[in-house]
């Protein structure tokens, strides 16, 4: 069933229940984000998507990207508070890591000019979460996660050894917003290892020979086609 839904005075039909972010996409606006991903399933947690919404006479900020519409909503992506308040998000991800492209990217379009210079030991990973989503939802392999609280998070493999399950398909590499995955090649016969801060995975011991070794090549095939699928469509990304 299509409902009405009003953002920035535009009137859209969405489907009950269309996300904030992708009905605004259907009105032709973009909304900032960090981790959303229309391949996933939305996390929310960058706060980047606020928006202001007002339903039942109640004005609300919400975060865009997992927030459903409802019949009648009226959306405002871009009031004062909305733009304070992605502004202070910003600031935040940018004191933990000060030179990541796209957050200054991000920064200059907000008018925040006072960006910290590089600093040593900076962090670059954003806690997005995108690579971890995409390890368990696209790829089934689940082999790293997000663990720690406040300013000891990080991405990881589980208790921080080499990773059993990571099939090295670089999905992790290609999905990270601030290019802090890297594949590397590592000597002749290891093939590739990942390195991300303090981890490293080691997934393929036979230099990806998937037909002599245990990992079943209708589910390597199917890895492949997802993730070129999805390069195409997000060649822009
Ligand atoms: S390379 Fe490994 S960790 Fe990265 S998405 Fe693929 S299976 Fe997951
Ligand atoms: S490693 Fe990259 S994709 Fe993963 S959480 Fe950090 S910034 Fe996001
Ligand atoms: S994009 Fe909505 S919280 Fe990150």
């Amino acid at each position: 069933m299509k409902i009405p839904v009003i953002i920035d005075g535009q009137l859209v039909k969405v489907e009950k229940g269309t996300s904030v972010i992708k009905a605004a996409g259907i009105a032709g606006i973009t909304i900032p984000t960090l981790c959303y991903h229309d391949a996933l399933k939305p996390y929310g947690a960058c706060r980047i998507c606020m928006v202001e919404v007002i339903y039942q006479k109640q004005r609300r900020v919400v975060t865009a990207c997992n927030f459903p519409t409802e019949a009648g909503m009226e959306v405002h992506t871009d009031t004062a508070k909305v733009r304070e308040i992605r502004r202070m998000v910003i600031r935040l991800l940018l004191a933990r890591c000060p030179d990541v492209p796209i957050l200054k990217k991000l920064a200059q379009s907000m008018g925040i000019e006072d960006i910290k210079l590089k600093q040593k030991d900076e962090k670059e990973c954003i806690l997005c979460g995108l690579c971890v989503r995409f390890c368990d939802e696209v790829v089934g392999a689940n082999a790293i996660g997000l663990s720690n609280r406040g300013i000891e998070r990080e991405v990881t493999t589980p208790f921080k050894v080499l990773s059993g399950t990571c099939i090295g398909c670089g999905s992790c590499t290609y999905i990270c917003p601030t290019g802090c995955i890297e594949m590397v090649v590592d000597g002749e016969k290891t093939g590739m290892r990942m390195e991300m801060g303090n981890i490293s995975i080691d997934p393929c011991q036979d230099n990806y020979e998937c037909e002599t070794c245990d990992v079943d090549k209708e589910f390597m095939t199917t890895v492949k086609r997802v993730f070129a699928e999805f390069r195409n469509k997000y060649s822009s990304h």
